[in-house]
């Protein structure tokens, strides 16, 4: 049995906000963010939800797929953005597509998320039998950026991207493949790197008020754990899948900063055509930055059956993953 990703798809909110947007907002360039982090504009949700965006990269992944909302057994999506503390995102997706027949949960990884949640996935498909998941990875960063903060707010977006990903039975599908490997942790000691505070805090009995929390990030200890915990993680899928950097086509990075990316490709010592990139027009929308850009290659025709292609991600908690796959 293969585990395979059948379908893409993503969805960016229509309203663009350039760096000289905000540049007018608080002491920041056009210049500066451009060479510090590669991001020229982002996609901001002008009130659109996370469960708005995270169902319509869901319907063009399904279509994409030719898969309906009959067809979808699990939801899962990585986000720490849902629009409520409950109902999930994913109930409130297969609420908007009719997915009746699934089971749907999320997923909290921060910008790990859509990883988590594909590993997650395919354990789940494999062991409860189920044969076509719709895997998701969507955030609404805007809602939760302190927008006065220069040193956070230029570098996030908002969007969601999508995969179907279908167990295929070995007369389905011949050519092999699939996910082959995968690789997750986390180190919950450096939660205090990177950080959004509840936003439910308050209670009567002990006086406190809700107080609106706000992404706080220490960006240079970020920086340092990415560029050390992605290059090690994608080498221990190489090895699960015996193969090596050589042998992958793409490897398809968390969008956080072009420059970590950079450093990243170093230290595989892989040339930046094996890295794509498209964080200059969306910034890091989070657990949406994977399966965007997965969705962009897809449809642009980059991946041809048989491609090795590696997924790989970081983001609070501290979180970190990869997944080896054979398109
Ligand atoms: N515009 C202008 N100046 C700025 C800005 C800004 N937007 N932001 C910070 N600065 C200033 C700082 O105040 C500092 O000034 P000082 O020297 O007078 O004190 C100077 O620029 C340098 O600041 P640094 O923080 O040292 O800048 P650095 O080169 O580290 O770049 C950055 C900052 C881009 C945030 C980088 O550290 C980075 O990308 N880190 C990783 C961030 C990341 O990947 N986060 C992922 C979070 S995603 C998730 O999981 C939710």
């Amino acid at each position: 049995m293969n585990t395979k990703i059948i379908g893409t798809g993503s969805y960016v909110p229509e309203r663009v906000v350039t760096n000289d947007d905000l540049a007018d907002m608080v002491d920041t360039s056009d210049e500066w963010i451009r060479t510090r982090t590669g991001i020229r504009k982002r996609h901001v949700s002008e009130g659109e939800g996370t469960a708005a965006m995270a169902a319509e990269a869901a319907r063009r992944a399904m279509e994409n797929g030719g898969v309906g909302p009959e067809d979808i057994d699990l939801i899962l999506v990585g986000t720490t953005t849902a629009d409520d503390c409950f109902p999930s995102a994913a109930c409130e997706v297969q609420k908007a597509i009719g997915a009746v027949g699934a089971v749907g949960f999320d997923i909290s990884a921060a910008c790990s998320g859509f990883i988590f949640a594909l590993n997650t996935a395919e354990a789940l498909l494999k062991s409860y039998g189920y044969r076509t998941g719709l895997v998701i990875g969507a955030d609404n960063l805007s809602k939760i950026v302190d927008w006065s903060d220069r040193s956070t707010c230029v570098l996030f977006g908002d969007g969601a991207g999508a995969a179907v990903v279908r167990v295929l039975e070995e007369e389905e599908d011949r050519d092999g493949g699939g996910i082959l490997a995968a690789d997750m942790g986390s180190d919950g000691r450096k939660a205090e790197v990177l950080r959004c505070q509840s936003r439910t805090m308050g209670n009567f009995l002990t006086g406190t008020k809700p107080e609106p929390g706000y992404i706080t990030m220490e960006g240079q200890e970020v920086f340092k754990f990415a560029v050390k915990k992605v290059p090690e993680c994608i080498q221990r899928v190489l090895e699960k899948g015996g193969l090596d950097a050589g042998d992958i086509k793409y490897f398809v990075l968390h969008q956080a900063n072009y420059r970590i990316c950079e450093s990243i490709a170093k230290r595989l010592k892989v040339s930046m055509d094996k890295i794509p990139m498209n964080i200059e027009h969306y910034g890091n929308t989070s657990g949406a930055t994977i399966p965007i850009l997965l969705d962009e290659l897809n449809r642009e025709g980059k991946l041809e059956p048989g491609d090795k292609i590696i997924l790989a991600g970081f983001g609070a908690g501290l979180t970190w993953g990869a997944v080896l796959l054979q398109w």
